[in-house]
């Protein structure tokens, strides 16, 4: 039986101020001034049109991402989340998460996010060294990050995290160790720490930088890290997510739990649980931001529909529950997918063979370290 798992909401905005060369999301470079009320009113028709998926269900947290969400004024922010909370049931006090280019940050800006209801902040920090965020073609070098983080603490935020990327081109093990006792510096309360990855359909992918680190000293780098995290009391939770006690991303976490969430926005991707046609519904929006704002709100701004086939939410699960240093209960498993225990046996039998994942209490299993190490094979496992 498919029980509806807790919802989110996640609202797309897909400009930037410029496009970095090593990035595959939706975003586009700003050209002139942007339509941000424009493009508001387009998220809330589309949000109309979306809520017959989702009547009378709870929403747990919003993620605002991109894109460089902090492009948008406070006001437009304000409007979308006042006419959200009109339409859908918010839980009290529920997370709000902006992510944020520290390029962007202007005195004063940060007070009106709070006051909109904004109460997480997520800043794409990258590094702190000054020659690697060139490199990276960011529009901010360390002392403005710097000045972000703290301008936004002063006007009162609590809830913070930064993203950092690690094995970037010419980066060496102490430069990566550096990144990280400066975010320290800052307290933020939680870490996302990924390695660059060189995505196809990017600058850097068709020409990759020089100095790479290879996949040894990636490792190097990644297992370095992650002690330093842990001594600084970041527990790590997924596989690049460090939070301090009680600070995990709720809306990130429900994602990894194969939540559900509604997506809104260009390109924005959901997944709605029904119980009563007792099917997983994903659903994504056209990509381009033109496109998407004179369609939304009618069938034309979906990009797809697709009932995900019961023989492939074992491994979706998965590519999400795997993730987690907290692994999964079989009883989640059947009340997420539908399915009976049985659908895991074999997998489940295998991946204990090879000492990746281990039962801790009767019907909970979690990734071992050596599984964690290989989290892509262990996934595979699941496939149909
Ligand atoms: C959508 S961006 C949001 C933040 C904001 N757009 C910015 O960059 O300041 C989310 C994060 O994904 C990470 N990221 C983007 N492209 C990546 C890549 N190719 N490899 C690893 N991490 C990447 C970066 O750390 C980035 O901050
Ligand atoms: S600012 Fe963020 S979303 Fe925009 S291009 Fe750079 S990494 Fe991508």
């Amino acid at each position: 039986m498919l029980i509806p798992p807790p919802l989110s909401l996640y609202v797309h905005l897909p400009w930037c101020v410029r496009k970095c060369p090593y990035c595959d999301f939706n975003s586009h470079a700003a050209k002139g001034a942007l339509p941000f009320e424009e493009y508001v009113d387009a998220l809330v028709r589309d949000l109309d049109h979306d809520l017959p998926l989702v009547w009378g269900r709870v929403v747990n947290s919003v993620f605002f991402g991109g894109g460089t969400p902090s492009l948008f004024p406070p006001e437009a922010i304000d409007r979308f989340l006042q006419a959200a909370s009109a339409r859908l049931r918010f839980a009290p006090g529920l997370e709000i998460t902006l992510e944020t280019n520290p390029g962007t940050a202007e005195h004063g800006r940060f007070d009106r996010y709070l006051a909109a209801g904004v109460n997480r902040l997520s800043f794409g920090i990258q590094s702190f060294d000054d020659a690697a965020l060139q490199r990276l073609g960011r529009i901010h070098d360390s002392a403005e990050a710097e000045r972000a983080v703290k301008l936004a603490q002063d006007a009162g935020y609590d809830n913070i995290n930064l993203d950092l990327m690690y094995a970037l081109p010419q980066q060496t093990l102490a430069q990566a160790e550096d990144d990280l006792l400066r975010a320290f510096a800052l307290e933020p309360t939680h870490v996302s720490h990924y390695q660059l990855t060189l995505e196809p359909n990017t600058v850097f992918y068709a020409r990759p930088p020089k100095g790479i680190p290879d996949d040894d000293s990636a490792w190097d780098m990644q297992e370095h890290c992650q002690r330093l995290l842990a001594e600084a009391g970041y527990a790590q939770y997924e596989v690049s997510a460090y939070a301090r006690p009680d600070r995990q991303c709720a809306h990130n976490l429900n994602y990894w739990r194969f939540g559900d969430y509604l997506g809104i926005g260009a390109g924005a991707h959901g997944k709605i649980t029904s119980g009563a046609a007792q099917h997983v519904l994903r659903r994504w929006k056209h990509k381009h931001p033109q496109t998407y704002m004179a369609q939304a709100g009618g069938e034309a701004a979906i990009g797809g529909d697709e009932i995900v086939p019961a023989e492939r939410l074992p491994f979706e699960y998965m590519l999400n529950l795997l993730r987690l240093h907290e692994g999964f209960s079989v009883a989640d498993f059947s009340a997420r997918t539908g399915l009976a225990a049985d659908a895991l046996a074999a997998p489940l039998a295998q991946a204990t063979q090879r000492g990746w994942l281990e039962e801790t209490d009767a019907g909970r299993w979690r990734p071992t370290e050596l599984g964690r190490r290989f989290t892509n094979d262990v996934i595979e496992l699941f496939l149909d």
